[in-house]
């Protein structure tokens, strides 16, 4: 079952990957590389994971001197998460990887940054559990997410047309991912909301 879900979301992003970064260009220029800047403005240590790169869009914030590693399960979405960081000459391990089995070591890595992921990872805890698992006990966990808002009714109408959008993008737009963090077994050492209560910057450790 757990499988079926994954290869669903995994074909979704596959179907997507070739107009992924049109879909999003406005915002992306109006907030996200603004909300993307502020992440990697506040990472620490020497060898950095990525969960979820995606396209590579955070790859011109990445830092440079630092052990990069970024990760993804859709082919689609890191063939142009491998060219971008080629155009520009940037140095990241690419890796086909589900975020809910990662093949690292345990406390392996300093710093762990997703930045809109556990909104379409088919099984978020699961997800979630992985990355405090490969964290070093003095890492850090840095997550950009939107998440559903508190409000009554606008949490319902989210809740209304998540279904539509999980369809279209693979992406769930009513999850309670601060909850999940907690759930995890992360500690939540900040929470900063960044657009109302729906878009926040989470710093966790394990
Ligand atoms: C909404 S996109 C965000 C991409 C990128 N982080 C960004 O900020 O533009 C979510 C990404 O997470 C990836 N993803 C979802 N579930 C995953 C999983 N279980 N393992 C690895 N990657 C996953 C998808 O393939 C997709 O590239």
């Amino acid at each position: 079952m757990k499988k079926d879900r994954t290869e669903r979301i995994r074909a979704r992003y596959d179907r997507i990957s070739p107009y992924y970064d049109i879909m999003e260009m406005l915002l992306e220029k109006v907030v996200f590389s603004r909300w993307r800047r502020r992440v990697f403005d506040s990472l620490d240590g020497d060898s950095i994971l990525e969960v979820g790169v995606g396209t590579g869009k955070n790859v011109d914030f990445y830092p440079v001197g630092k052990s990069l590693t970024a990760i993804d399960f859709s082919k689609g979405m890191l063939a142009r998460a491998r060219s971008k960081a080629e155009n520009k000459k940037v140095k990241v391990d690419l890796v086909d990887m589900d975020v809910q089995d990662l093949h690292f070591d345990d406390q392996c890595f300093d710093t762990i940054v997703g930045t809109f992921v556990f909104c379409s990872v088919p099984d978020p805890i699961r997800g979630l559990r992985e990355i405090k698992r490969v964290c070093k006990r003095d890492g850090k966990i840095i997550l950009l997410e939107h998440v559903r808002p508190g409000g009554t009714l606008l949490g319902k109408v989210f809740d209304f047309l998540n279904p539509i959008i999980v369809k279209l993008m693979g992406v769930n737009i009513n999850r309670n991912t601060v909850e999940n963090i907690k759930r995890a077994g992360l500690h939540v050492l900040e929470e900063k909301n960044l657009f109302r209560d729906v878009v926040k910057l989470v710093v966790a450790n394990p």
